[in-house]
């Protein structure tokens, strides 16, 4: 029987994952899994419970208190909170500028790392395969998987395409608010004492600030596609080596 398996891709913000995962969840038939909308769901409760983001111990018991459910929908994914869609409610400026602290606490971590796992596992039951974003998939949430991709490009790169994405999303912010907060959250995302972005030695190191979607696209396929029928190809090596063997 062919096993299931996971692709797990991290990276800064604006980096294209999720774009390019979508794209690529679509193209191979793969369950896509954005983890960022599970750290901007607990900002957003945190933001509407009004509660102070240095105020640990309730940015932490919040997390008891709220249910958070992702949906695939065809090739979207929607959040719930509580059981309200807040799939847009997430990208606004202000739970942008708040979620790369309320993703810092540990015990957040650990509550949304559990979560993403159970995510990950009910989706393999099924025989399905993943394709998991975030920035700790291959170091913390998925160390084991299959395939292990780090995306990356400049932030000057990474600040243009959120500019026109909030442009997309009637998000009114100048490209130097958009940079400076990219670098900010690039600051807090890679010096987290627990879950901090970095790239995984095994992981495959993608930059693409030159690239078109388009290319970056074939290139994590091309990827997918060469790990995953490793299994098969040592496989079908080992009978031949067999053969060759016992036809001597
Ligand atoms: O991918 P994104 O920009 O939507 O993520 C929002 C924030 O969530 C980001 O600043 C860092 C945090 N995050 C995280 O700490 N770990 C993840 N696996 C995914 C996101």
């Amino acid at each position: 029987m062919k096993m299931s398996y996971i692709v797990a891709i991290d990276g800064p913000a604006g980096a294209g994952k999720g774009t390019i995962t979508k794209l690529v969840a679509k193209d191979m038939g793969l369950v896509s899994i954005d983890t960022g909308m599970l750290y901007r769901c607990h900002a957003l409760a945190v933001l509407k419970n009004n509660i102070s983001i240095t105020n640990e111990k309730e940015v932490v018991d919040i997390l008891e208190k709220i249910d958070i459910d992702l949906r695939n929908n065809d090739n979207k994914q929607l959040v719930f909170l509580n059981g309200e869609d807040v799939t847009n409610q997430i990208r606004t400026p202000e739970v942008s500028s708040i979620v790369s602290q309320t993703s810092t606490f540990p015990k957040v971590r650990e509550k949304i790392t559990q979560l993403e796992r159970k995510i990950g596992y009910k989706w393999l039951k099924e025989g399905k395969n993943i394709i998991m974003e975030g920035r700790d998939i291959t170091t913390v949430v998925f160390p084991d998987a299959k395939v292990k991709i780090y995306l990356d490009a400049t932030p000057i790169e990474r600040a243009k395409r959120r500019c026109r994405q909030n442009k997309k999303n009637g998000i009114n912010q100048s490209f130097e608010e958009v940079l400076q907060s990219i670098m900010a959250r690039d600051k807090n995302d890679m010096n987290k004492a627990v879950g901090a972005l970095k790239k995984a030695p095994d992981a495959i190191y993608v930059d693409s600030s030159k690239s078109s979607v388009n290319k970056t696209k074939h290139k994590i396929i091309r990827i997918i596609k060469q790990k995953t029928n490793e299994g098969k190809r040592s496989v079908r090596n080992d009978n031949y080596k067999k053969n060759i063997k016992s036809n001597r």
